[in-house]
């Protein structure tokens, strides 16, 4: 029989935002082999409409496929509300999603405000509807689109005067409305969190979900026998089809097993 186990895991998101996803999953099973697909010619997909979304989402899936993954992440809170229940019902593989924590939130708020950063595409989806009228209703939710910032971020703006001040717009508000636990819904945000913490300094909380989507990527690995045990390095490739610059500065550090493509897909 064929073993799946050292198959990569496939990873992808509208553009190079997922890469906060994909350390949160290397850090966990650093004996996994990954593929990463930016596809961050068409992001954002935040102002795209939700067959757009799926379209894109299913040429992804298809590019990872082709490169034999044995599961895929969707990286991206807008591709998974809006197309991970057809992505389901097409492909016989498992999928992982991701989605704003607001639960967690829900939970730990003490003023019972809660704030939410995310893409129109996701505050706009079915998904999230459903997932925000499932919590207590006492609890007062600010949504806020963060229309720019994904755009800021892949064009190589995330330290610049822009990305303070269109930050800033969003995130001032909502310390004068009581906010105390705020929600990154875009897997592009946790890269800002040390721009957002020089504006909220302690008051807030800020939660994301990328330690969770990892963590269950583990389990669903671990329950269908997927886990890589092999002692070997792993081996890491992304997949983007712009200029690599600003993917290869947000994962560079000092791994070196990683690999960087640029490819039209
Ligand atoms: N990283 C995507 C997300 O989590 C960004 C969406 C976009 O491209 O607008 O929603």
């Amino acid at each position: 029989m064929l073993k799946l186990n050292k198959f990569p895991i496939g990873i992808f998101d509208s553009g190079v935002g997922g890469t906060s996803i994909w350390k949160e999953i290397n850090t966990l099973l650093p004996l996994e082999n990954t593929i990463y697909l930016s596809d961050s010619k068409n992001a954002p997909y935040g102002d795209k409409n939700k067959q757009e979304i799926i379209d894109l989402s299913i040429k992804n899936v298809e590019f990872l496929l082709k490169q034999h993954c044995k599961i895929i992440v969707v990286a991206c809170n807008t591709a998974t509300t809006n197309a991970i229940k057809i992505l389901r019902e097409k492909y016989d593989i498992p999928f992982i999603g991701i989605e704003p924590a607001i639960k967690p939130a829900a939970l730990q708020t003490k003023t019972n405000t809660i704030g939410i950063l995310a893409t129109k595409g996701t505050l706009n989806s079915d998904l999230f509807e459903k997932t925000s009228s499932a919590i207590n209703k006492k609890i007062v939710k600010k949504e806020i689109v963060g229309k720019g910032l994904v755009d800021l971020i892949e064009s190589g703006k995330l330290h610049s005067n822009e990305m303070t001040e269109l930050l800033s717009s969003y995130i001032i508000p909502l310390m004068n409305e009581n906010v105390d636990c705020l929600v990154l819904g875009c897997t592009h945000y946790p890269y800002l969190i040390p721009q957002i913490r020089e504006i909220v300094g302690d008051k807030i909380q800020i939660i994301d979900s990328g330690e969770a989507v990892a963590r269950q990527t583990k389990s669903i690995l671990e329950k269908h026998s997927l886990i890589n045990t092999s002692s070997k390095n792993s081996s890491h490739k992304f997949y983007i089809n712009k200029d690599k610059k600003v993917l290869e500065i947000l994962i560079s550090n000092d791994r070196k097993n990683l690999k960087v493509i640029e490819e039209d897909f």
